[in-house]
């Protein structure tokens, strides 16, 4: 079978190369993909935002599957526009992917069915949410309702910042807001938990913890990932059965209530405070750098699942993981997540040491003449598995120093939480 993948990040790069050991599957095509898709696979420079392009692509190439990275083409119903063709589109449609489209929609789900969450009230104009803010305690939370790469949620110290979070939100700095939601903070250790299902029944994809903050001790802003560790430290079985019964079940059903079908990865993100699982988010893909972090542990031929997926048969596979520690460090453009420079060489890149436990996948890269440059802030993953995670962490330094590129910069302490210093 001949494979699409849509997006162009490390994500992307990681499913290319599991998919690549498939022997079920015949082509790779990624759209538009990275330095790193383009040597073990073929780009396709296309606009993913743009599905009569993807269509065109698609036929044109004979694609019979297409895997869908990023949350946009989801939420845009990328699924539905494929409904009728004969490509089959891996994730959840439209309405389905309005568990991360809109954080209201999500959020009257959970107060519905009783999913723990944050507590939270929704507001439709600045003056009744200020109102609120001034009855409140500090720090809280202030979020726009739908996609913002990330950057719509605020985390307020006091009033002041709490007013300012409020205004920017409906002066439209996220696009057009009707409403506003406001939610308590909650103390405690964020874990990422993954699923995959077949819209019938569900299969554990994995657990991971990712650091977002752009400098070392969790500081400073906030970015895509800077690097993540599989398994996450916090889970067990006792936790695991909390988080499908209280969180995952409730939301599936919630949404079967409403006839909406559920397909494709589920990355609900938690809180953890005494054993018991709090939804933060809901995303309706695999996390980056989650995925890259987690799929090398994956001993189960990925294609396989995304099959047994389309023929609603998941529950006859057994997804089997190795036991060894993951840990993936992001290497960045000097200056991400602000301005960074682009179109950098990046030399030495051949002698990087790969093999069965460690990886380099890329992110924000081009393959052009021979050579890869760096067009992106998150340039490079490192992924390496070991016995420990510190071992894992060791590698991937001594590869970043082979590297030894000049223009980049990553985080040491990835993993600081696991590994004693
Ligand atoms: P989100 O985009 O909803 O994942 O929010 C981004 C980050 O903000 C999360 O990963 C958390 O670190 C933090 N966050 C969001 N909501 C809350 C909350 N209610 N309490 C504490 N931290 C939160
Ligand atoms: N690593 C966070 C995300 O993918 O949203």
């Amino acid at each position: 079978m001949n494979v699409g993948i849509i997006g162009s990040g490390g994500r992307e790069n990681s499913i290319c190369f599991a998919l690549s050991k498939s022997d079920k599957v015949d082509k790779i095509f990624c759209m538009p993909g990275n330095g790193g898709t383009e040597i073990i696979s073929k780009n396709l420079i296309i606009d993913i935002n743009n599905f009569q392009e993807i269509k065109k692509a698609v036929e044109k190439n004979n694609i019979d599957l297409l895997i869908v990275g990023p949350e946009k083409p989801l939420v845009d119903g990328i699924v539905d526009f494929f409904e009728n063709s004969s490509v089959k589109v891996f994730g959840p449609n439209m309405a389905a992917s309005q568990l991360e489209g809109s954080k209201i929609f999500t959020k009257n789900l959970c107060q519905k069915y009783n999913i723990p969450t944050a507590n939270f009230g929704i507001f439709g104009n600045a003056i009744e949410s200020k109102k609120f803010i001034d009855n409140s305690s500090f720090p809280i939370v202030i979020k726009a309702d739908g996609l913002a790469s990330g950057k719509g949620v605020y985390i307020s110290e006091n009033k002041h910042e709490a007013y300012i979070a409020v205004d920017e939100i409906f002066n439209g700095k996220f696009g057009q807001a009707k409403n506003i939601l406001i939610e308590e903070f909650l103390v405690g250790e964020e874990m990422s938990y993954f699923i995959v299902t077949d819209g019938e029944s569900i299969k554990a994809f994995e657990t991971a913890q990712d650091h977002k903050r752009v400098n070392e001790g969790d500081k400073g802003q906030n970015t895509g990932g800077m690097g993540a560790y599989s398994p996450s430290r916090l889970i067990n079985k006792s936790l695991e059965n909390k988080i499908i019964n209280k969180i995952i079940n409730p939301t599936l059903k919630g949404l079967k209530d409403m006839d909406i079908e559920y397909k494709g990865f589920l990355y609900a993100g938690l809180m953890i405070k005494n054993e018991e699982p709090y939804l933060i988010e809901y995303n309706v893909r695999m996390g980056d750098p989650e995925c890259q972090t987690i799929l090398p542990k994956l001993e189960t031929d990925l294609m396989e699942i995304f099959l047994s997926c389309f023929e609603k048969k998941l529950n006859k596979i057994n997804i089997q993981w190795n036991e060894k520690k993951s840990l993936s460090i992001v290497l960045c453009s000097k200056g991400y997540p602000n301005e960074y420079k682009t179109k950098l060489i990046i030399e030495n890149i051949e002698k990087i040491i790969t093999d069965q436990n460690n990886f380099c996948f890329h992110a924000g890269t081009i393959f052009k003449d021979n050579k890869i440059f760096a067009v992106g802030g998150r340039v490079l993953n490192f992924i390496s598995m070991a016995n420990s995670f510190s071992e894992a962490r060791q590698n991937i330094i001594k590869n970043i120093d082979i590297l030894n590129w000049k223009s980049g910069f990553y985080r040491k302490d990835i993993g600081h939480k696991v590994i004693d210093e």
